[in-house]
């Protein structure tokens, strides 16, 4: 078992050191968690009841989406945002909008493994989901290397890429003037703006609609809210594992399951990820720890997409990673039992929850 105690310290200093940014309660998205657990309900296994509860308590859902406060909530900018997420006459083709390779339908993902770019070229990773991104603003680190500082900075980047969405802001900027339903929307986003329709407020909005996409309350919330019904018995052993045996914690820790970190967990691409931009020898290889919620409805798996199911994955950190100098030092052989294998595959169910469905917004004229 791990040590617990260095354990609990070690994830609350992580989460005592973020930031919390200017609050916007979203009612919708959250409920208030103040369900007291109480130690009867808790079922025998490795843990006593007090260090379970403790556990649990790291995985509270947050009661707010913080957003920054250089670009503060507001809905006019949420529903512009939205409309360009979903209008594919941003690309040059005039086929591919954001929501092409970041499906709600996947889990705002695209369900491949590698992306399909313009002209159907594959592209170099796979098109990871955005869920819960509003949370990584404090570690400025965006895309597989971290590459980006900030959802606003991220957002121009795959319309302009060539094998993207290849195109030319200024034209984008044109088509949006001439486009005449999307003025009001522009308007309304920035009031305070003379000249609205520009590339920064294309940025602003964009990224406003993208720390909206939240996942919702999933069966393992209800069970950490108190409704010891709401996951299975196995599903509970993997919890522990997770947190214990299996030390998936060690970087998928807190409620989104990521440490916003960036580690080599030995896959055999040859993509050297944030190497290229930290030349320091633990970067090498190393990506960035895509949070676990709503996993199982995103396969394949990992930033080149090579790993197709979660058994798959669970058996790679078992047994199936490559050694080198890089590999992460929290990787080591497992030795995990077919039934805890099946337990912690019970307990990665859990995580996944109905999210609304996504109403597509009609697209101005
Ligand atoms: C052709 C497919 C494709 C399109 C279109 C596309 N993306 Fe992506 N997106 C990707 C891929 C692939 C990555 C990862 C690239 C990397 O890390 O090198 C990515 C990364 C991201 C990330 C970083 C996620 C993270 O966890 O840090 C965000 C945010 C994002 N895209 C938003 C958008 C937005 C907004 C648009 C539209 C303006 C868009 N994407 C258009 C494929 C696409
Ligand atoms: C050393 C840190 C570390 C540990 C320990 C770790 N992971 Fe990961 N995990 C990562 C990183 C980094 C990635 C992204 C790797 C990549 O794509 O190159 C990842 C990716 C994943 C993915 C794929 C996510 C996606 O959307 O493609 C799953 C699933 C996953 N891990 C589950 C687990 C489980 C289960 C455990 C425990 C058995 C575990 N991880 C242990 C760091 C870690």
């Amino acid at each position: 078992m791990l040590n617990l105690k260095s354990y609990l310290t070690c994830l609350q200093n992580r989460i005592n050191s973020m930031k919390i940014y200017k609050k916007i309660l979203i009612g919708l998205i959250y409920l208030p968690i103040s369900t007291i657990l109480s130690a009867s309900y808790i079922s025998a296994g490795e843990l006593n009841s007090e260090e379970l509860v403790k556990l649990k308590a790291l995985y509270e859902r947050p009661k707010y989406i913080p957003f920054p406060k250089e670009n503060p909530f507001s809905l006019e900018k949420v529903e512009l945002g939205k409309t360009l997420f979903f209008d594919p006459r941003m690309s040059d083709s005039g086929t591919q909008s954001c929501a092409t390779c970041h499906n709600p339908s996947f889990s705002w993902g695209d369900g491949m493994g590698l992306g399909t770019g313009n002209g159907h070229n594959k592209l170099g990773r796979k098109s990871p989901s955005i869920l819960n991104l509003a949370w990584d603003h404090d570690s400025e680190a965006y895309m597989w290397d971290g590459r980006k500082e900030s959802l606003e900075d991220q957002a121009l980047g795959p319309i302009q890429a060539d094998v993207e969405m290849n195109m030319n802001i200024d034209r984008l900027v044109a088509f949006l003037k001439t486009t005449k339903d999307y003025k009001p929307l522009f308007e309304d986003a920035f009031p305070d703006d003379a000249n609205p329709i520009k590339a920064s407020s294309i940025a602003k909005s964009i990224a406003t609609y993208e720390r909206t996409i939240v996942s919702n309350i999933a069966p393992f919330d209800k069970w950490i809210m108190g409704d010891e019904l709401a996951i299975s018995s196995s599903a509970k052993k993997g919890f522990e594992l997770y947190n214990g045996k299996a030390n998936c914690a060690a970087c998928h820790s807190g409620w989104r399951f990521s440490d916003a970190s960036f580690h080599d967990i030995g896959l055999k691409s040859e993509d050297i990820g944030r190497g290229a931009f930290v030349p320091v020898a633990s970067m090498k290889f190393a990506f960035k720890t895509v949070g676990l919620r709503n996993i199982d409805l995103r396969a394949p798996y990992m930033h080149d997409g090579s790993i197709e199911t979660l058994a798959e994955v669970i058996d790679h950190y078992d047994s199936g990673f490559i050694q080198r100098e890089s590999l992460s030092s929290e990787i080591k052989k497992l030795n995990l039992t077919q039934n805890e294998k099946r337990d912690l595959l019970s307990f990665l169910k859990t995580i996944t929850s109905k999210d609304t469905p996504v109403r597509l917004p009609v697209l101005p004229k």
